[in-house]
C-alpha cells in the first residue's frame, strides 16, 4: 500500500509542489485561487473561448452566506462558487442522454473491440488505489444511488467494485466514468505491460475490456473527456448524481476544481466523496482543497479510512 500511495502521489503536478514551498507563497496561492474561482464562476470567459462557459447553464446565482462574523471568514467570501446547473433530468433518462450526447446514440460497447485493439488486450488488467475501501460499502447501501459519477477512473477498479456492490443490492444504478484515458506523464514506467499503438496507451480499450469481462456493460458508461470539460457538460445537460466520487488530479487546483464542479451536480441528499484525505500530518493538495471547500460552504468533512466524505444536505445557496 505504501508504494501505491507513493506512486499515486507522483501523479501530483509541479503546481502542487509549488504549494508546499512555504508561507511566503500565501499571496501567490490567493492569486491562483482567485484565478481558478474566477474561471469557474466567470459569466463570460474571454481567456477560454473554445470551451463552453461553465455558467452558461447558470439559472440563478443566489446564495446566502453561511454564518461568518470573523474577518478570516470574510476573506474566504470570494472563493464561494455559486454556479447552478440546469434542473436535473430524471435518473431514468441519464443513460440515453449520455449515449446520445457522446456516442451518437448507441453504446460504445457495440462491436467491441475494434480489430486493431483486440489482439493487444487481455481479459482483465486492473490496478486501483483504495478502490475496495470500506467507504463504498458504507455509502452505497445507505444512499441507494440511481446515478454515480466517478471522476478519475484509470482501469476501472473502483468503478467495477461499485458496479458489483449495486448489482448485489439489486439497484438499477448507472455509473458514469469520467476519464480522459491518457494515464499521466511517466505512468508507463510503472505500467510497462500496457500495450501501445502509435504512442497511444490503450487505456480506453483495456478499461472497456475489463467492463466486458465483468459483464457490467449495462451499468457503466465511459465519458472519455478530461474532468473539467466533462463536468461542465453534465452540468449543462442536467445530469446529476446521488454519489459523486472525486479521484482524478491530486494537485490542489485540480482537486479544488473537480470538487466544486462535482458538488454542483449532486442531487439533494447526495454524497460527494473522494480518495486521499490521509493524515493530519499530510498537507497534500486534496486535503487542502477538501478542507477549504467545506469551510467556505459551511459543510462538514467526514473521514472514512483513506476517503473524505461530504453530505450535500446543506446547500448554502438554498435561499429557503
Ligand atoms: C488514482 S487514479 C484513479 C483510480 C480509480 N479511481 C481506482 O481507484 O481504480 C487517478 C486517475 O485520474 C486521472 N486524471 C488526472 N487528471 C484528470 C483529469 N483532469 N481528467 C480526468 N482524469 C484525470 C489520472 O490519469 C488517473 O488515471
Ligand atoms: C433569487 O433571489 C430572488 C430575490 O430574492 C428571488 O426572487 C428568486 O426567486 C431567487 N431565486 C432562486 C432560484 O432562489
Ligand atoms: C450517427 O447516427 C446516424 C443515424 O443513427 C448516422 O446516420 C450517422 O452516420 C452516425 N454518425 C457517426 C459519426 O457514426
Ligand atoms: C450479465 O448481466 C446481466 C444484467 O446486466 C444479466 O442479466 C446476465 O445474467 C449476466 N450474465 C452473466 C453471464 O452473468
Amino acid at each position: 500500500m505504501k508504494t501505491e500511495q507513493y506512486q499515486k502521489r507522483q501523479t501530483a503536478t509541479a503546481t502542487d509542489k509549488c504549494f508546499r514551498i512555504g508561507r511566503p507563497t500565501a499571496y501567490f496561492i490567493l492569486l491562483l485561487l482567485t484565478y481558478t474561482v474566477g474561471y469557474l464562476s466567470a459569466s463570460s470567459s474571454t481567456s477560454h473561448p473554445p470551451s463552453p462557459s461553465f455558467t452558461s447553464a447558470v439559472t440563478a446565482t443566489n446564495y446566502s452566506s453561511p454564518p461568518s462574523s470573523s474577518s478570516s471568514n470574510q476573506l474566504l467570501d470570494p472563493f464561494r462558487v455559486t454556479t447552478r446547473c440546469v434542473d436535473p433530468i430524471p435518473s431514468e433518462l441519464v443513460r440515453q442522454t449520455l449515449l446520445d450526447r457522446f456516442f451518437n446514440g448507441s453504446t460504445p460497447f457495440q462491436d467491441f473491440p475494434a480489430d486493431h485493439a483486440a489482439k493487444l488486450l487481455r481479459p482483465t488488467i486492473v490496478k486501483g488505489w483504495g478502490s475496495n475501501g470500506a467507504v463504498f460499502e458504507n455509502l452505497i447501501p445507505k444512499v441507494k444511488p440511481r446515478t454515480i459519477i466517478e471522476v478519475g477512473t484509470f482501469l476501472g477498479a473502483s468503478a467495477l467494485h461499485m458496479a458489483e456492490l449495486t448489482r448485489k443490492l439489486g439497484l438499477q444504478t448507472q455509473i458514469i466514468c469520467i476519464y480522459d484515458f491518457c494515464g499521466w506523464a511517466g505512468f508507463g514506467d510503472r505500467f510497462e505491460n500496457l500495450p501501445m499503438i502509435n504512442g497511444d496507451v490503450l487505456l480506453r480499450y483495456q478499461f472497456m475490456q475489463n467492463v466486458v469481462t465483468s459483464n457490467k456493460t449495462g451499468s457503466i458508461i465511459p465519458v472519455p473527456y478530461s474532468s473539467g470539460s466533462a463536468l461542465i457538460e453534465l452540468c449543462e445537460l442536467g445530469v446529476f448524481a446521488d454519489l459523486v466520487e472525486i479521484d482524478a488530479g491530486h494537485d490542489f487546483l485540480s482537486a479544488w476544481s473537480d470538487i466544486n464542479r462535482g458538488y454542483r451536480i449532486l442531487r439533494p441528499g447526495g454524497v460527494l466523496f473522494g480518495h486521499d484525505y490521509f493524515t493530519a500530518a499530510d498537507n497534500r493538495g486534496v486535503r487542502r482543497a477538501v478542507d477549504l471547500f467545506a469551510r467556505v460552504n459551511g459543510l462538514k468533512v467526514k473521514v472514512d479510512g483513506q476517503h473524505w466524505v461530504i453530505d450535500s444536505v446543506e446547500l448554502y445557496y438554498d435561499s429557503s
